[in-house]
């Protein structure tokens, strides 16, 4: 009996004593073994990881991608972008149990999250975003209790999204974006209390909106973009959830009208909900979000007026509205917006004429019923890159100071009513890469120095009443590769490109010769 107790004593002692060694030698030495096994598993040993050798384990603290805690033991792994291409599943967890930060970003990883990785009781920061993960997304990453930053973006994590997941209390940014995720039973989430960035972006949700977010009161991003989300967007996304800045639930199909209770984000910045089914008036209400500088509403069936409020958002610079059933007039206070610099409100029934917009570089007012002449003021906005206003029923004429737009790359006003001579200046727009002036009552010739000064790769004069000769630059020097519309220019009988333009260059130019022939013969 006596013995036996003896016996166990010694054991005891001797397992103490050994774990006690463990504990010790576990450290740089064997953690330092433990990433060279690891390494030694991946398919392609980057150089930047040449530090990491047997020979050098007293050197851990001083590896690249390595750092230590006071006692020497590793505290952080960051192989971000170091071209690894290996699994999860040969790292060695039971070794690392004190790492606090471990980036694996950016890198070839595949395979699965092993579940080991809940043995990293003091992780505060995991990023395993842009690699090639798979399988699901295990439930064990809930043990990571100090975890406060978790980022899986853009991998092929499926299945649901484990409810465990909302018990990571501290986790301040989330996101799973960019998977395969589906829809969770979202009644078994709690509330994150500490969440303020959250990102669902990009994965195969559906059904309602996450409950649970909307009891995540401290979130001031929410990004939810480009899933098959339906039904009414919560009333309590705009009462409860006023820390957002940035709201982005694009390419859903949630349905119903935008609540006046929109006014309650005060702090937004950001407000995409394009591509949904979202209909009725736009809230005037809207203008009260003063630090707004974004909003797209494209694609969508919002109706009625343009809401005059918005030339109170001194911040908005991007303003979106396109493709949608909007049939007033564009209100003149959006020229109080002076920070406005890029408008489309293209594919509406907007009618009337054209206000006072500075500031602009893009403006994009196709597709509407705009009629008159192009207004003078549109000649001042000097940091236009874009001008599209074709599909209109605007008439008059370009006008000479079209040459203040020295920033101008597209010009296009096809199909409306324009007439009158084409200002000479126009060939000499220094930036200009696209002109499109077909179906119009253009007439004179075109300038002879056409192309001759600018970079334009794309010009359409057809259906216009122009005459003359072909500006000898639309044949040679001029970088015109497959865009110029010549099968339109050569079937318009205005022009006597014989002589301007060698047969020869037609030729190698011109698919369907047939037609030019034909129109050559005329001419
Ligand atoms: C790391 O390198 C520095 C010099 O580069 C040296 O002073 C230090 O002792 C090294 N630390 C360890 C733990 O090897
Ligand atoms: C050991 O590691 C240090 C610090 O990273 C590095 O400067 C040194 O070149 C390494 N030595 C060997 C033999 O790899
Ligand atoms: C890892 O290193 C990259 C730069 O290489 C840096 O951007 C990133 O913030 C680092 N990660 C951590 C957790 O410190
Ligand atoms: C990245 O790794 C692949 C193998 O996974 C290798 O073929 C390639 O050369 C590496 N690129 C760089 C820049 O090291
Ligand atoms: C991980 O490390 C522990 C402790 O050093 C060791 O007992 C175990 O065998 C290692 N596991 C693997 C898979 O290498
Ligand atoms: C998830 O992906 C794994 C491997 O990529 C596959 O075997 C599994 O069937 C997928 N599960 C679901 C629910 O799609
Ligand atoms: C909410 O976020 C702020 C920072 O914006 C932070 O200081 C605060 O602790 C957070 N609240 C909770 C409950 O986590
Ligand atoms: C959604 O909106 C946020 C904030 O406005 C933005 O940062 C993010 O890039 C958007 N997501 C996509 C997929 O465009
Ligand atoms: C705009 O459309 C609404 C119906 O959607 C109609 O009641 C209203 O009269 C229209 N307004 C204009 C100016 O055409
Ligand atoms: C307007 O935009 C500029 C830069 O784009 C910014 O510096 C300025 O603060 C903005 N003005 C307002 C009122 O937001
Ligand atoms: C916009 O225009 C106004 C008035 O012309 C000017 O004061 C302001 O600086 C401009 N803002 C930007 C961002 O260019
Ligand atoms: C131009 O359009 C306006 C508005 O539709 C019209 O009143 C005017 O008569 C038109 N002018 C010409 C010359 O066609």
């Amino acid at each position: 009996m006596r013995s036996t107790r003896n016996t166990c004593l010694v054991l005891f002692h001797i397992l103490v004593f050994s774990l006690l060694s463990l504990k010790i030698t576990a450290s740089p030495r064997t953690q330092g073994e433990a990433l060279i096994r690891w390494k030694n598993t991946f398919s392609f040993q980057p150089s930047s990881l040449s530090s990491w050798s047997l020979t050098n384990v007293s050197n851990l603290c001083n590896w690249t991608s390595i750092v230590c805690d006071s006692t020497g033991t590793v505290s952080e792994i960051n192989l971000s972008g170091e071209n690894i291409t290996g699994v999860l599943t040969e790292f060695n967890f039971t070794e690392f149990a004190t790492l606090t930060r471990f980036d694996l970003s950016s890198n070839n990883i595949d395979g699965d999250i092993p579940s080991a990785i809940g043995s990293l009781a003091k992780l505060a920061y995991l990023d395993l975003s842009s690699n090639f993960f798979e399988g699901i997304i295990p439930s064990d990453i809930a043990r990571l209790t100090e975890l406060e930053y978790l980022n899986l973006f853009n991998n092929y994590f499926n299945g649901t999204i484990p409810h465990q997941l909302s018990n990571l209390q501290k986790v301040w940014y989330l996101d799973l974006g960019a998977n395969l995720l589906e829809s969770p039973d979202w009644s078994n989430f709690s509330a994150m209390p500490s969440l303020q960035h959250l990102s669902l972006y990009y994965n195969e949700l559906d059904l309602e909106f996450p409950s649970f977010v909307l009891n995540c009161r401290n979130l001031t991003y929410l990004d939810l973009s480009l899933n098959k989300l339906s039904g009414q967007i919560p009333e309590l996304v705009f009462t409860n959830l006023g820390k957002l800045q940035y709201l982005n639930l694009t390419e859903n199909q949630f349905h119903g009208p935008l609540s006046t209770n929109i006014s309650k984000l005060s702090n937004l910045v950001q407000l995409r909900f394009a591509s949904n089914k979202l209909g009725g008036p736009i809230p005037e209400d809207i203008g009260l979000l003063s630090d707004l500088q974004l909003i797209e509403l494209f694609n969508s069936s919002f109706s009625g007026k343009i809401p005059s409020s918005l030339g109170q958002l001194k911040k908005l610079q991007m303003l979106d509205l396109h493709l949608n059933a909007l049939n007033s007039t564009i209100p003149s206070e959006l020229g109080l917006c002076t920070n406005l610099t890029y408008l489309a409100l293209a594919k509406n029934q907007l009618s009337g004429e054209i206000g006072n917009l500075i500031n602009l570089t893009s403006l994009d007012l196709s597709s509407n019923q705009l009629s008159g002449p192009i207004p003078k003021t549109l000649w001042d906005l000097t940091n236009l890159q874009g001008l599209q206003l074709f599909f209109n029923n605007l008439n008059g004429t370009i006008p000479p100071e079209i040459e203040n737009l020295a920033s101008l790359a597209t010009f296009d006003v096809n199909t409306n009513q324009l007439y009158g001579e084409l200002p000479q200046n126009i060939s000499r727009l220094p930036s200009v890469k696209s002109i499109s002036l077909f179906t119009n009552n253009f007439s004179g010739s075109i300038p002879r120095d056409f192309g001759r000064y600018s970079q334009l790769t794309y010009v359409s004069f057809s259906n216009n009443s122009f005459s003359g000769e072909l500006p000898p630059e639309l044949c040679s020097g001029f970088a015109l590769e497959d865009f110029i519309s010549l099968r339109e220019l050569s079937q318009r009988a205005y022009f006597h490109t014989k002589g301007n333009c060698p047969l020869s260059w037609f030729t190698a130019k011109v698919k369907d010769m047939r037609s030019y022939r034909g129109q050559a013969q005329q001419g």
